[in-house]
């Protein structure tokens, strides 16, 4: 039977602060033990002996430090994600946006290899409103941007995308498929983290989803704060599947359709 060795409290607590210090990345705002079987994993996949080890590799070579933040960034992800609430964005929300305001602003945050913005521009597109949304996708996790603006995706990756909008928006090049010009160019990419990084404002959709289990309480507590203050009042956060608000007026919002929440 494997045992797991879990290092001692201090030694952790040391790691995360130089991580701090080499990336801003705050490895306090994550659930500890999650993060620590993701180190754990990381440190006998690169054969480190401890966290200091690792620590002290780090400080040498930053081009380590990125690799561990990719790493530990968890960035799995897919198209139309959960496909119900996207039949609710396309249906219900985005259609009521667009008939409010004439150009609508749109934050993919936390946006990992960009399947998740480019399922919102791919909705915009057959609401026939691309070209009135603004989409900004914003990641911590740079090696996950470059793939995000790569937009060359496998077919495994594909296999959540209706097979006509396939046709209509990508083509095959090699074994990969390629997302049309015109649905990249809707997009702006960004490095920016959500515990540290000021936040866009006069936002009229924020979608955020699958990054707030990851984080403890005063963490997620902080980023909901951040995303009431971004929207415009009217305006939707749109969340993970598993992702939902205790008490959502604590934060000037108000629960709207499943994994919707309206500002107030
Ligand atoms: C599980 S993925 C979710 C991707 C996508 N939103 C989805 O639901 O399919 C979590 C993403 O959160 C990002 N992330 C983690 N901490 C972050 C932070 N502090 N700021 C910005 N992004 C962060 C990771 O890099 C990773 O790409």
């Amino acid at each position: 039977m494997g045992m797991e060795f879990l290092a001692p409290d201090a030694e952790y607590d040391k790691l995360a602060a130089g991580i701090l210090r080499l990336t801003g990345v705050d490895l306090g705002a994550y659930k500890q033990q999650q993060m620590r079987r993701r180190l754990q994993a990381y440190l006998s996949g690169k054969g480190f002996s401890s966290y200091e080890h690792l620590l002290q590799t780090l400080q040498r070579n930053p081009e380590d430090v990125k690799k561990l933040v990719d790493y530990i960034g968890i960035n799995v992800t897919e198209f139309f994600r959960d496909t119900k609430p996207w039949q609710t964005l396309k249906i219900h929300i985005l259609p009521e946006l667009l008939q409010r305001s004439e150009t609508l602003s749109i934050w993919s945050a936390a946006c990992a290899t960009g399947q998740e913005p480019y399922s919102i521009a791919l909705t915009c597109s057959e609401l026939s409103g691309l070209h009135r949304v603004h989409i900004l996708a914003t990641d911590v996790d740079e090696g996950a941007l470059a793939v995000a603006v790569a937009a060359h995706y496998t077919e495994r990756a594909v296999q959540g995308i209706p097979v006509e909008l396939l046709h209509r928006y990508f083509s095959l090049v090699g074994e990969s498929y390629v997302l049309t010009t015109r649905l990249r160019r809707a997009i702006q990419f960004m490095r920016h983290n959500l515990l540290a990084d000021p936040y866009p404002v006069e936002v009229d959709l924020i979608v955020c989803r699958n990054v707030l289990i990851y984080l403890k309480d005063v963490a997620k507590d902080r980023i909901i704060a951040g995303f009431a203050a971004s929207l415009k009042p009217g305006g939707y956060l749109f969340l993970g599947g598993t992702e939902h608000l205790d008490q959502p007026r604590r934060y000037g919002l108000e629960r709207s359709e499943i994994h919707f929440y309206r500002r107030v």
